[in-house]
């Protein structure tokens, strides 16, 4: 039997696409910040969508900076993933090293990425909408790279599994990859 879910639940049964650590820089200040809510866009040109609400520090790096990286970590990060989602970067300076996470150089964008995360991408802004408390941000990717042992053309190739967050304090990583047909 399916039950009525109270609306301001509702958005929970679509959000466990993997959960990212997004990131932006500014000048000398930069943050990383869990964000659950992304998107694929389109295929070609590959864009993504990104979800943030305007008062986060991260929302004013990404329009100062015109950029953002993802990074997709494992269920061995979901402790310091959910740290850097309890402070800001406005007040804490290094969110990295607070959160117990190592910085490492972007590419193609000046934001720095996650050094122990599965997959980076790397995002230019191409545009903004708002849509109720958040703002979309549509970003095309410039530079995608992943463990090899992680993802072999599809997620699930090793133990190491991205994570997924449901809300809350819950998380799950991803189950089993199977084949049909
Ligand atoms: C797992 C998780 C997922 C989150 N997803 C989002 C999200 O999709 N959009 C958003 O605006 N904030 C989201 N947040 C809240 C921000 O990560 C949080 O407010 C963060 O501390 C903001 O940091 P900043 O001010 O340095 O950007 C999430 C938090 C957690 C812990």
């Amino acid at each position: 039997m399916r039950v009525r879910i109270p609306l301001e639940q509702s958005l929970r049964l679509l959000t466990p696409g993997p959960v990212v650590l997004a990131s932006a820089a500014h000048r000398e200040r930069f943050t990383l910040t869990p964000i659950g809510w992304t998107t694929p866009l389109s295929a070609r040109p590959p864009l993504v969508g990104l979800v943030v609400r305007p008062d986060r520090f991260l929302y004013e790096l990404i329009v100062a900076s015109g950029e953002f990286g993802l990074s997709i970590v494992s269920e061995q990060e979901a402790a310091a993933l959910f740290q850097c989602g309890v402070i800001s970067g406005r007040v804490q300076e290094d969110k990295f090293t607070g959160c117990g996470l190592r910085a490492v150089a972007a590419q193609r964008i000046g934001a720095p990425m996650v050094a122990e995360a599965l997959a980076h991408l790397e995002c230019a802004v191409l545009r903004l909408a708002e849509y109720g408390d958040h703002t979309l941000f549509v970003g095309e990717v410039l530079l995608a790279e992943a463990d090899e042992r992680a993802f072999d053309g599809w997620w699930g190739a090793s133990e190491r599994r991205p994570l997924h967050y449901l809300g809350g304090n819950r998380f799950a990583a991803l189950g089993e990859r199977f084949e049909v047909g």
